[in-house]
């Protein structure tokens, strides 16, 4: 049964567990035991994958993961698993299958640079669609989305890079999720952060656009496999991902998912 959680924003920011370390070998997989289902790896559906940002986290904290996309993705990082498709008419028909669902749909609808250039409009609200789909097959879900998106989100709580040792960047993302946990608090941000491109040592970076030169931005990102400009700019940082996967699968073992 989905808990659909009615917090007050803000009370999810509390200061309540420590950052996470980052995880090193192939994509850091396999450091967590997996959690069984009888005797399988819970399945978690990446929907809007990409090139795998999100998925390569929900993996390091011990799901098997599958990816949908309506492009190809050819350097998404568990090529086995993964589906060219469209993500509304994937999971309408096959989200029933899978223990817990992720939706990163596209955020052009709300950014600052479709503000900027009163294009918005032009892109269609997804998000609402998303959740409906989500919520019809009655599993977990998790949707992610940037900060101008909130109004469209029901109580997210925002992960920053300065939360995660390691991290170069800032990179604020929103998470709605039907299962209720808590997160790091969100510190003050002490260090310049420009493009990529006139990065300094002892900074953040800001990744967006044309990214250049985009393995700093990789690096940055915590991302350990290679990523075209466009799929650098539209990636999160595993580190984020692995974090939710972490709770979600100790409450969904719990059963309080
Ligand atoms: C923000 S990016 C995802 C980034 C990814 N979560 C990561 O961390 O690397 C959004 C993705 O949605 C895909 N997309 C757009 N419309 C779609 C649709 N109708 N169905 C499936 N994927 C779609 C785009 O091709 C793009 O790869």
């Amino acid at each position: 049964m989905i808990r659909t959680h009615v917090l007050p924003s803000g009370l999810v920011d509390q200061p309540t567990m420590g950052p996470l370390p980052l995880r090193g070998s192939p994509h850091g997989i396999g450091d967590r035991a997996p959690s069984l289902r009888s005797g399988q790896a819970l399945r978690l559906l990446d929907l809007f994958c990409g090139a795998g940002g999100c998925s390569v986290g929900y993996a390091r904290a011990g799901f098997e993961v599958t990816g949908v996309d309506i492009r190809p993705q050819p350097r998404y990082p568990f090529p086995e698993r993964f589906i060219q498709a469209d993500a509304l008419e994937y999971v309408t028909a096959h989200g029933h299958e899978f223990d817990a669902i992720h939706a990163s749909p596209p955020c052009q609808r709300y950014s600052r640079g479709s503000r900027q250039s009163a294009t918005n409009d032009r892109h269609p609200d997804l998000i609402s669609p998303t959740r409906a789909a989500l919520m019809a097959t009655e599993r977990p879900y998790v949707i992610e989305n940037v900060a101008n998106a909130r109004p469209f989100l029901v109580a997210p709580f925002v992960l920053c890079g300065a939360m995660f040792p390691g991290l170069r960047t800032y990179r604020h993302r929103l998470f709605e999720c039907s299962v209720f946990f808590l997160v790091p608090p969100h510190q003050r941000h002490t260090v310049r952060s420009p493009r990529t491109n006139a990065y300094r040592e002892g900074q953040f970076m800001t990744i967006y656009g044309h990214v250049s030169p985009v393995g700093k931005a990789l690096e940055a990102m915590g991302i350990t496999w290679s990523m075209t400009q466009y799929e650098t700019a539209q990636a999160i940082p595993p580190a984020y991902t692995e974090l939710i996967g972490r709770s979600l699968l100790d409450a969904m073992t719990e059963g309080v998912a």
